[in-house]
């Protein structure tokens, strides 16, 4: 059903040398942290390559062109979350935490406002709003889920003062997808406004955003092309027009004025005036295309395929002893395709070397930049918390906590999860060949010295004298 995607991405018969020797086709299940890109935007990136100029600043025919299909690359993205750009503008950052950095350097926060975040957020959508005085962290349960007690109560306590509930649209460590609609009502009728940080969400699921005037409507939204097939360096951040027009930008300079003399400026209208120095036109471009195929799949077929495979991983996983399991592992359809485990006994960076050596399958672990969100779901005591910090700040990393996480995207299949359970049976198992030693500065895991590892600079040939 998603052959056609499949075969559209760029790298899906890599084949990777494994420990026994001999080959294996990569199994690539870190789409979480970044996605591959599609043939098509590759082909789209080549096609324009030619017209390429820089944008809004040249005559030349190329540079009309250029700007033309740079702005509309602005327009399918406005789309593709329904926002309206009579209102809203997409303005263009190099990543999702880039864009939401600028949101809270430009949002106008004063010392009164009360700004709440979660404690299930990536550390991009929780360390930039610690530069305001009055942060709350909503609390999570023990699967991983949002306390809306919590956030209702807190909502009530602060009514009035609530300048933003900025929130994950879905995590990157349990899939779990938040209620932004109900959040966006309740957040509005206190005087509130909504940030959804849909990084993990706009490639798994159907976004609209809403006319600005429903009671639902997401205020502000950001997600990042690198996560949705078109890795060329784009973030994107949707806002409403009106909050950029007072006050300088944040990053100032070329493009971002009308008129500039040795004693004043006037600054651009936006976009420009928020996206200072020439912008990345390929980025925008790409990302566009990258929507635009996903949108002729269609999201709610993507939608579908991810929850089928869950479903399908979730019950061979649920098989295997000795694996523990972190968020929810039934009622899927709230979730996006990300598994987080861990093996009993077993470090989480041993687990994903092995399933890189032995099994050719790329997974991620660790704390995937959400640490407070991991501690809890690992039960980690403050106390035991603390003695992990003097450690890691002190260079030891042997100890760091951590899951091993399998994240899918709109083209894996059945097979690659049947080759990953069937990796990960090995390794429960104790089947695996490899002598790992331990890195205490990284707290990775590495082939001993007396085994080969594989020299990467040979994979990638363009940069040899
Ligand atoms: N946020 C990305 C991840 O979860 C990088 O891996």
């Amino acid at each position: 059903m998603n052959d056609s995607l499949r075969q559209n991405i760029v790298g899906i018969d890599t084949q990777v040398p494994t420990l026994d020797g001999g080959f294996k086709q990569y199994i690539f299940l870190d789409n979480a942290a970044s996605t591959p890109t599609f043939q098509q935007v590759l082909s789209c990136i080549n096609d324009f390559m030619p017209w390429y100029s820089g944008v809004h600043r040249g005559v030349g025919l190329k540079s009309k062109i250029a700007t033309d299909i740079f702005d509309l690359s602005r327009k399918i993205i406005a789309d593709f979350v329904g926002a309206d750009l009579e209102e809203n503008v997409v303005v263009f950052g190099k990543n999702t935490t880039e864009v939401i950095n600028k949101l809270s350097n430009r949002l106008g926060i004063n010392e009164n406002d009360i700004v709440i975040t979660t404690s299930m957020e990536h550390h991009s959508n929780d360390l930039p709003w610690r530069q305001h005085k009055n942060l709350i962290h909503i609390e999570t349960d023990e699967d991983g889920f949002l306390k809306i007690d919590h956030l209702k109560k807190t909502l009530e306590e602060y009514k009035g003062k609530i300048k933003l509930v900025a929130i994950s649209g879905a995590s990157n460590i349990t899939g779990i997808i938040n209620p932004i609609h109900d959040i966006a009502r309740w957040c509005h009728n206190v005087g509130g406004k909504i940030f959804v940080d849909a990084a993990q969400l706009a490639p798994h699921r159907k976004i609209n955003i809403l006319p600005n005037d429903d009671s639902e409507h997401i205020d502000f939204i950001a997600f990042s092309a690198h996560k949705l097939y078109a890795p060329f360096g784009t973030g994107i951040l949707i806002a409403p027009k009106t909050i950029f027009e007072n006050g300088a930008p944040d990053i100032v300079g070329g493009g971002t004025v009308k008129s500039v003399s040795l004693d004043e400026v006037h600054w651009a209208n936006v976009p420009e005036k928020e996206e200072a120095g020439s912008p990345n036109v390929v980025g925008a471009i790409a990302c566009a295309k990258a929507i635009s195929i996903l949108e002729n799949f269609g999201m709610e077929n993507i939608a579908k395929h991810e929850l089928d495979l869950l479903e399908y991983a979730y019950k061979k996983i649920q098989n295997i002893p000795k694996i523990t399991l972190y968020g929810p592992t039934s009622n899927l359809r709230n979730k996006v395709g990300v598994i987080t485990f861990n093996v009993d006994g077993m470090f989480h960076s041993h687990v994903a070397a092995i399933l890189s050596y032995e099994g050719g399958i790329g997974v991620r672990n660790g704390c995937f930049c959400a640490q407070p969100y991991v501690k809890n779901l690992l039960n980690i005591s403050k106390e035991e918390e603390k003695i992990l910090t003097d450690e890691i700040i002190s260079g030891n990393k042997s100890k760091i906590p951590g899951m091993v996480r399998a994240s899918f995207g709109c083209y894996n299949n059945y097979e690659d999860i049947d080759i990953f359970v069937e990796m990960l049976t090995k390794i429960v198992r104790k089947e695996f060949n490899g002598e790992y030693i331990q890195e205490k500065e990284t707290g990775n895991f590495i082939l001993s010295s007396e085994q080969k590892n594989f020299e990467t600079q040979n994979f990638f040939t363009h940069f040899e004298n």
